[in-house]
């Protein structure tokens, strides 16, 4: 334990970035091109190639599905070299098919790390119905509150009136008595087409001009924003949202509560965990990957909740270099 500790001290996040880099800048070729199965492919075998030079003994429990579907980075999959330390690991290859598909904004190339056997696995539940906000609502903001309530403590607690609180919501039939909600509020609301990671995120991030997260999204995109909001003190919590009878036996079978109220420390249960993330196509918070003659250039953030640091990377790329990574 003593060496795992020693081991866990090093920013296993700056190591992590160069995974994300090579991911996104694999799916950024896959750019517009109508090609969503395409696009994530080259991200996965990107991010699998860099992640096996990583010193560590890591389980992916959220990963790209089950053996049989995805042949790498599957759940259960042992990643990096075995050496210590034994970690968990969250993988999003691309963040934003869709958007990348069709050259839309706010793709991200996403993972998430954490001590072994303290990452929520969402198992058999697709959806969780999630609230994020940045530091100063932390602690403040609930699930078990109303969406407007929610919309009243933010305000309160960052000192704004309610009218220049603004909520993000991921446009989805499921999440419109949500978006009438927050309207009726008087809030503004910022609907988004995809990515809900980058939409927590930027909740806590001082600059995006967004205060709230609200809605109904991706379970393993909640685990993923976990880490970066720990990191960056703010808050999430969720609740697993199945979508039939079927889906809710499963669940229960699979020995998860559906009525309980997750909240970042149950998503990751450490106070030591590793986040990283690459802009793939532009977006609010990171640039997308450019092309320049001589390579490419990249965005990313790197987090670390032991420290707290959040660092921005911008990086260039001899792509000469990267050949091994991207498929054509
Ligand atoms: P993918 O990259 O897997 O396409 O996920 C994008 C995303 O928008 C997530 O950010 C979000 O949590 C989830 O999909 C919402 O799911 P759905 O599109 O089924 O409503």
């Amino acid at each position: 334990m003593g060496s795992e500790k020693l081991s866990l001290d090093r920013n296993l996040a700056l190591e992590l970035v160069r995974v994300t880099e090579s991911a996104a800048i694999a799916a950024s070729r896959w750019m517009g091109r109508g090609d969503k199965n395409g696009a994530d492919g080259a991200a996965v075998d990107a991010m699998r190639s860099a992640l096996s030079t990583i010193a560590m003994d890591g389980i992916v429990v959220i990963g790209e599905g089950e053996k049989d579907e995805a042949p790498m980075l599957f759940n259960g999959e042992r990643i990096g070299d075995g050496s210590e330390p034994k970690v968990d690991i969250a993988v999003d290859p691309i963040e934003g098919t869709t958007p990348t598909a069709l050259g839309r904004e706010n793709a991200l190339s996403v993972i998430a790390l954490s001590e072994r056997g303290t990452m929520f696995n969402p198992g058999p539940c697709f959806y969780m119905n999630k609230i994020a906000a940045g530091p100063e609502s932390r602690g403040k903001i609930s699930l078990d509150l109303t969406p407007t309530e929610n919309v009243r403590e933010v305000a309160k607690a960052k000192a704004i009136p309610i009218r220049e609180v603004t909520v993000v919501i991921l446009d989805r039939p499921r999440n419109q008595e949500i978006i009438e909600e927050v309207r009726k509020a008087g809030a503004r609301v910022h609907l988004i087409t995809d990515g809900d990671v980058a939409a927590a995120i930027s909740t806590a991030w001082p600059t995006s001009g967004a205060d709230l997260l609200l809605g109904i999204g991706g379970t393993p995109e909640g685990v993923v924003s976990a880490a970066a909001l720990k990191s960056m003190g703010g808050e999430i919590q969720g609740r697993l949202w199945p979508r039939d009878d079927a889906e809710s036996k499963a669940i229960i079978a699979a020995g998860l509560e559906i009525d309980k109220t997750l909240t970042h420390n149950d998503l990751i249960q450490s106070e030591n965990c590793f986040f990283a993330a690459t802009g793939v196509t532009n977006g609010e918070l990171l640039r997308g990957v450019r092309y320049t003659p001589t390579g490419a250039v990249t965005q990313s953030l790197v987090m670390r909740s032991k420290s707290g640091t959040v660092r921005l990377i911008e990086s260039t790329h001899r792509l000469s270099k990267f050949s091994e990574y991207l498929s054509e």
